[in-house]
């Protein structure tokens, strides 16, 4: 059997010709941004474009796709999906982000077929797409936006993701480490955020950033954030929640207030060991270094970025006595205007979710 998948043509064994064309994608193919919900045509999230029209893979067996152009969140492109992925990385509409990819495919559809929907369209047309996290109004007001930017002149950008990095396993020396574990700067200038706790939706992970960036005086955009793990050592688990008995968890609404106090502190220290790292390396007083977007300065002209100097940095003590800001000298924290920085890879379909973990 022959199927045309994101316009190549692949050749699928016939014994999966009864077989939904989900499984096909995910298992057969791996192309896993499809998702699966319900099975049974009741939410949507396994939402492909057939021909152009939204249809739900569990339900379509996969011969019935044969002589059809299917395209799947991972082949979409062209003008129309820009501008949805654009409006919805800038709407911040997605939170878990699973019913996404499906969402974003549904939108396009619409677009296509009809370039200035009203409510009562949009409503009529997505009805079905199920959204657990209810992101349901900023869906209708981002394919408004996105229908603007298609009546414009404007080409809008086309979304990219961060790739997902492999996190080895910390060593001993990098646990005992104060600022290590949880922040790092690599010499090309991003700003490894190390986060203890899963991104289920709720932000945490661009929360944890802007702690980070704010602490820093980073460059926000310069941040990106990844999962940490293997934090234990004999003296406990320094990914350790401290509202949940001290072992690495994420739950219970306890990110924020279990981890404000520890990235501040570490971002703090960081940044005070880059200062450090400067004033060595220029030969003047600590005190007469500023920083802001991931710059460092001196009065005498003299300038390097967090990259140029990281490595330096790494190899200093973190200086005693380094506090965190006062509230009232925050840029970030509390404030609107940022992205969150989990959201690209979930309109991309590249995010990772349990189901997607295949083992040898
Ligand atoms: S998984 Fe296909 S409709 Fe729910
Ligand atoms: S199910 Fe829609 S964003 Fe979570």
């Amino acid at each position: 059997m022959k199927l045309a998948i994101n316009g190549r043509e692949v050749e699928v064994d016939d014994r999966h010709a009864k077989t939904p064309l989900l499984w096909v994608l995910r298992d057969v193919l791996e192309l896993r941004g499809t998702k699966f919900g319900c099975g049974a045509g009741f939410c949507a999230a396994c939402t492909v474009l057939i021909d152009g029209r939204n249809a739900r893979s569990c339900q379509t067996i996969a011969e019935r796709a044969v002589g059809k152009q299917v395209i799947t969140v991972e082949g979409a492109s062209g003008r129309v999906v820009d501008a949805v992925r654009e409006a919805w990385h800038r709407a911040n509409v997605v939170q878990c982000g699973y019913c996404q990819p499906a969402q974003t495919l549904a939108a396009t559809a619409l677009l296509q077929s009809n370039p200035t929907p009203d409510d009562a369209a949009i409503a009529h047309w997505m009805n079905g797409n199920v959204c657990r996290c209810g992101t349901y109004p900023r869906i209708r007001q981002t394919i408004h936006s996105a229908a603007e930017t298609l009546a414009s002149n404007r080409q809008p950008e086309r979304l990219a993701a961060q790739p997902d990095l492999d996190v080895p396993p910390l060593t001993l020396d990098e646990k005992r480490d104060p600022v290590h574990p949880y922040v790092r700067v690599k010499p090309d200038g991003t700003i490894l955020v190390y986060s203890s706790q899963i991104e289920m939706g709720q932000g945490v992970h661009t929360g944890l950033a802007t702690i980070v960036a704010e602490e820093l005086d980073a460059d926000f955009d310069a941040i990106q954030v990844v999962n940490a793990a293997n934090g234990v050592s004999s003296s406990g688990d320094v990914y350790g929640n401290p509202f949940s008995g001290g072992f690495q968890i994420t739950g219970a609404s306890t990110s924020t207030r279990g981890f404000w106090l520890r990235y501040r502190q570490v971002a703090a220290q960081a940044r005070a060991r880059l200062v450090a790292a400067a004033a060595q390396a220029w030969q003047v007083p600590q005190n007469e270094i500023e920083v802001a977007s991931g710059v460092l300065s001196h009065g005498s002209g003299k300038k390097a970025t967090f990259g140029e100097l990281a490595a330096r940095a790494e190899r200093l003590p973190v200086p005693n006595g380094v506090q965190p800001k006062q509230r009232t000298s925050y840029k970030l924290i509390g404030q609107e205007g940022r992205l969150r920085v989990d959201a690209p890879g979930k309109i991309l379909g590249e995010t990772r979710f349990t189901i997607d973990v295949s083992l040898p």
